[in-house]
């Protein structure tokens, strides 16, 4: 078979700019070939040969169904259960105990997935707190996952995942407790589904009606924007947190010489951050 044709500069640019309009995903020069072959995927489903008649259905009618998948088609949704492990660690060690006391009175708290993608992430954080905080399951608590992406939210949803997904850090006594088999693939238990509230949010758009946040999960999603982009995402966050609530961010992610308003806070491995006193 003879091998795709090269995109083109100027449909690179196209896509680039769209791409970083709409997501703030910003595509490097050099990030031709990773475009290229996941609009070749996209352009066969749509029932197209190259990626150049995909582009030019796109230019036809900017803003339409097309772009939307072409957004989707240009994240990427890597994700595991229990990801980087020791985060889960301080959550169940410092984050989620702290929280507790801070709203033992009102017995409400709130957790934010914000990049949940297909869903490992807040199926992690929700086995913990069935494996380990019981009592919060009968507070009047409030989990919202959310992502930019309706295809990776559809399958989150769907709480399914296949073999290869499981064997990916989830420990085996999880997996047999929580899950319950269906042909190939492994269903998250109902009860553990329905506490999460999957939303769809892009980041840099208007938000939904978020309520006050305790703990924010923002991971490995920060590394695809600008500084700027990066900024203003910090802000609107820390509005959202409650005093004393944390934001945990990925291993390459920081708040430093971004937003000074919040302080590092360093447990065992993982760092997060609260918003400063003043
Ligand atoms: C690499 S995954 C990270 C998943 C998970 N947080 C983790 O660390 O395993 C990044 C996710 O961010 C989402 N994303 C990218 N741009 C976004 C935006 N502008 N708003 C909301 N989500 C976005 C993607 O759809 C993708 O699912």
């Amino acid at each position: 078979m003879a091998p795709p044709e090269k995109m083109s500069a100027a449909d690179f640019d196209y896509i680039r700019n769209m791409v970083r309009d709409q997501a703030a995903i910003v595509l490097e020069v050099g990030k031709e070939y990773l475009v290229e072959s996941r609009l070749l995927t996209l352009a066969r489903k749509e029932g197209l040969n190259t990626v150049s008649s995909l582009v030019t259905q796109l230019r036809a009618a900017p803003g339409g169904p097309l772009q939307r998948k072409v957004v989707d088609a240009m994240t990427t949704n890597e994700t595991s259960f229990f990801r980087d492990l020791h985060p889960f660690e301080t959550l169940r060690k410092a984050i989620i105990p702290a929280a507790m006391e801070r709203r033992k009175v009102e017995r409400q708290l709130n957790i934010w997935c914000g990049a949940a993608s297909t869903g490992q992430e807040p199926y992690s954080i929700m086995m913990l707190i069935h494996e380990h905080f019981q009592e919060l399951l009968g507070w009047n608590f409030r989990f919202v996952a959310t992502d930019l992406s309706s295809e990776v939210l559809a399958r989150a949803k769907a709480g399914r995942f296949s073999q290869l997904e499981v064997n990916r850090g989830l420990p085996a006594p999880l997996l047999v407790k929580h899950f319950m088999r269906h042909g190939m693939e492994w269903e998250i238990r109902e009860d553990i589904r329905k506490r999460v509230e999957f939303r769809e949010l892009n980041l840099i758009r208007e938000w939904p009606v978020m309520p006050s946040m305790d703990i924010v999960f923002l991971r490995n999603v920060l590394i695809y924007f600008d500084a700027d982009t990066k900024r203003q995402i910090l802000g609107r966050i820390r509005r959202l947190l409650r005093p004393g609530g944390c934001l945990v961010l990925g291993g390459a992610e920081t708040t430093l010489g971004l937003d000074d308003n919040y302080e590092r806070v360093v447990v065992d491995r993982t760092t997060f951050y609260r918003v400063r006193a003043v």
